[in-house]
């Protein structure tokens, strides 16, 4: 069995890479897509998007971190494949998932899977433009407007040399509306050699359960719900019994910021990141709603970092926690 963290453009970056993998539960990461439109882009592109290229390609915990590309010219994806190898990525994923209309207009994302000979073309040229030590996979959604080509995209995928296909259970129509429809992984995974991920809906060790069953897949994928529930993996993995506490969560959102801060200053852009975190996280904590409500309006990053402290200063949250445990955010000290 294994267990990756689901790239997210705009939420999971390095900081939240760093901060669930040092939780721990997750065996991969891939990386927010890297669009693929002109150019071959230089290093300094693709250290931007996965800054773990420069340590070995894996997080400080050590899992390692794919890189995902996306666009829909077989030849300039093979060349920034081939590129983005060089510079010591440890894998390649290929979006074809993602639904949003600027990105499908551009002829990239979830529109390709109204092609299967594309989608074939596209592995195919990145697979032999890659070193064979390193994985080519791809991740498609089971289908644009209708489900009808789920089997012959993914055997497309299969045949052109892809080592793993990973399956959001939803067509780019049904976008991220509940629920995933888990039943139709159980035909692919049967019709293809090569490892099956599920996709799409896991947000507690029950969805995990369930999707299991119907799915029979061994590989699983999770986005949102790990971000709404950091404990997530250790709950699949059966090393927490339950979800952490809200003080605990405060702790990871204070090391969240503080890791911002020290890498690259604070900036609105990362106040976005981070409020969507919490806006998230009232998936599974009520209480994130309640501060949620108090920070929306926010602009500034610093006003949002002081309602962080105040609210983590009335909790007493390290003096609960201990001071000494918020650097290794070991699951057992909490
Ligand atoms: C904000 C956001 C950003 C996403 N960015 C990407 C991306 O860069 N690449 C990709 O393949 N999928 C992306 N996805 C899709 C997720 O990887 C995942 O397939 C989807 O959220 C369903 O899984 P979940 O129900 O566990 O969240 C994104 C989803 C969200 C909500």
């Amino acid at each position: 069995m294994t267990l990756t963290i689901a790239p997210m453009e705009g939420v999971v970056d390095i900081y939240m890479r760093d901060i669930l993998t040092r939780i721990g539960g997750f065996d991969l990461c891939v990386s927010e897509f890297v669009r693929a439109s002109q150019t071959v882009y230089p290093a300094s592109t693709f250290y931007k998007y996965c800054p773990e290229l420069l340590s070995g390609g894996r997080t400080a915990a050590g899992v390692p971190v794919h890189v995902q590309l996306m666009g829909g010219n077989p030849t300039l994806l093979a060349e920034n494949a081939e590129f983005v190898a060089s510079l010591g990525a440890l894998g390649i994923d290929l979006n074809f998932g993602c639904p949003a209309k600027t990105v499908n207009r551009r002829d990239a994302g979830a529109t390709l899977l109204q092609w299967p000979d594309r989608l074939h073309d596209i592995v195919a040229a990145v697979r032999k433009a890659v070193p064979e030590t390193i994985p080519v996979s791809a991740k498609i959604r089971l289908g644009f407007a209708d489900k009808t080509l789920s089997l012959e995209n993914a055997q497309a995928i299969e045949s052109a040399g892809a080592s793993k296909l990973t399956v959001h259970a939803r067509t780019k129509l049904e976008g991220y509306r509940a629920p995933a429809h888990w039943e139709y992984l159980a035909p692919i995974r049967e019709s293809l050699t090569i490892p099956v991920v599920a996709n799409g809906e896991i947000w507690t060790k029950e969805d995990f359960e369930t999707c299991k069953q119907i799915s029979g897949c061994e590989h699983f994928m999770v986005g949102r719900g790990v971000i709404a529930r950091p404990s997530l993996g250790l709950e699949i993995a059966g090393v927490e019994a339950q979800k952490f506490s809200w003080k605990k969560i405060l702790l990871l959102l204070l090391e969240y910021r503080t890791l911002i801060e020290e890498m690259e200053g604070t900036s609105l852009r990362q106040a976005g990141r981070l409020k969507q975190w919490i806006k998230l996280i009232g998936r599974t904590y009520e209480e994130s709603n309640e501060f949620f409500a108090r920070i929306r309006r926010i602009q500034s990053p610093d006003d949002i970092n002081d309602e962080l402290l105040r609210l983590s200063e009335d909790l007493r949250v390290r003096d609960a926690i201990g001071e000494s445990d918020i650097a290794p955010l070991h699951a057992s000290a909490l």
